[in-house]
């Protein structure tokens, strides 16, 4: 049993049951489950989230699921106290959600997780999804655990690394030629035409919910505390406004103080859509055709991103774009910081961050958290120059004359 109330329009407050929809009959915004929180308070106590399991269902009673879940294994991936790259960028309370660390290395296994277990309890026995990478990968790890059929669109020109880790899941790969933009549109088409459960279009309300727990862990991982500067990536701008949910309800059901975190939203200059709309202090977004090496985050007409703006300016935070060769800069000296080699997405938060301690946005004491939220060897290309090798003959003289002044004893 779930403390699911209704669906309900954000923008009208119409509500509707709890199916699989996704746009208000009335003003086609965008639907969000609501729940039942005085019955959830009352089940929930730090006591009892913290005894349940090492992943992201120890939140199962904040989640709007009825059923046994699919679950591969996703959540509760680490926070880092990133020291050494506080150090390089004048922070002196930094912490990296590493959420590269899922079973298929990136954050979507949370929203994929809870969506394609109402897939399962709506009774769909194929699920679908558009898709700039990552989303497509987890459906198909999932579909795949779950003995369900699945259909995955993504553009043609997806990274190699990515096709490789959405294909050896075997589902129906669709690379259409066109726009990650263009794939949203013709998949609204497809979703009319067949009965199936797409993951982010009619399941899009219970997808939204699975990166509630982003926010839930690392208020929990910290000590129940909200951090007090959040930066995070967009793409449609989703993952951004559900984390800041997730902080929001922890201090509803009284688990955490009142929340003061400054929400900073990242993304690659080349498909800023969400960043220009706050810079010209406005909450309507223009979509941009994007240009960017960052395709995960590379949705030029983002559906959330009046909402992602609202989150931003209400918490007072603010929105910064990085150049491509900025968000390299970024994933190089995250790695070579912490350890962590973060895909492109992960650069742009970097570097982000990097631009928002430089301009005092974010001050050097500030507990600041950045998600990380895919990981590195999917996007290879962006970074293939660090290979240098320094080549050598197997023989200890060879080894020596080429190290020469190098070697250190
Ligand atoms: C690695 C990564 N980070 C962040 C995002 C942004 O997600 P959202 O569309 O919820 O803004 C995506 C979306 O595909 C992604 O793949
Ligand atoms: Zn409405």
């Amino acid at each position: 049993m779930s403390y699911v109330r209704a669906l309900s329009c954000r923008k009208c407050g119409r509500e509707y049951p709890p199916e699989p929809i996704n746009l208000c009959d009335f003003c086609f915004s965008p639907l969000e489950v609501v729940y039942d929180y005085k019955s959830m308070a009352k089940a929930v106590s730090r006591e009892n989230l913290s005894s349940g399991p090492a992943s992201m269902w120890r939140y199962r009673d904040l989640l709007p699921v009825e059923s046994e879940v699919v679950d591969i294994g996703t959540g509760f991936t680490p926070l880092v106290k990133a020291d050494n790259l506080g150090r390089e960028l004048g922070l002196e309370q930094l912490y990296i959600k590493n959420d590269c660390l899922n079973p298929t290395y990136s954050f979507k296994d949370r929203v994929v997780s809870v969506a394609i277990t109402k897939a399962r309890e709506f009774g769909f026995e194929t699920v679908a999804c558009a898709s700039t990478g990552n989303l497509a990968a987890s459906v198909a790890a999932h579909a795949a655990q779950a003995n369900m059929k699945s259909y995955v669109f993504v553009a043609s020109d997806v990274e190699q690394g990515k096709l490789v880790g959405i294909a050896i899941y075997d589902p129906v790969l669709i690379a259409v030629e066109g726009s990650y933009d263009d794939v949203n549109r013709l998949c609204t088409k497809v979703a009319e035409s067949y009965n199936w459960g797409f993951i982010n279009i009619n399941l899009r309300p219970y997808y939204a919910e699975g990166s509630k727990t982003l926010g839930y862990e690392v208020a929990e991982q910290l000590g129940w505390r909200a951090p007090e500067c959040v930066v995070a990536p967009a793409a449609s701008g989703l993952l951004f406004t559900r984390i800041w949910k997730g902080l929001d309800e922890f201090s509803m059901l009284g688990l955490i103080e009142p929340v003061n975190t400054h929400m900073y939203v990242t993304q690659a200059a080349g498909s800023s859509p969400i960043v220009n709309a706050f810079e010209a202090g406005s909450l309507h977004v223009h979509p941009v055709k994007p240009n960017t090496i960052a395709k995960s985050i590379a949705i030029g007409n983002p559906a959330d991103g009046y909402y992602a703006l609202r989150v931003a300016r209400q918490s007072g935070g603010a929105a910064c774009a990085v150049t491509d060769g900025e968000l390299v800069a970024g994933m190089k000296l995250l790695a070579q910081t912490e350890g962590i080699f973060a895909e492109t997405a992960g650069g742009v938060v970097v570097a982000g961050l990097k631009k928002l301690v430089a301009s005092g946005a974010i001050k050097k004491g500030e507990l600041t958290v950045a998600f990380i939220t895919g990981a590195g060897l999917k996007t290879q290309e962006a970074v293939s120059d660090v290979v240098r090798p320094l080549v050598i003959k197997p023989t200890l003289e060879s080894f020596k004359e080429v190290l020469g002044e190098r070697v250190v004893v």
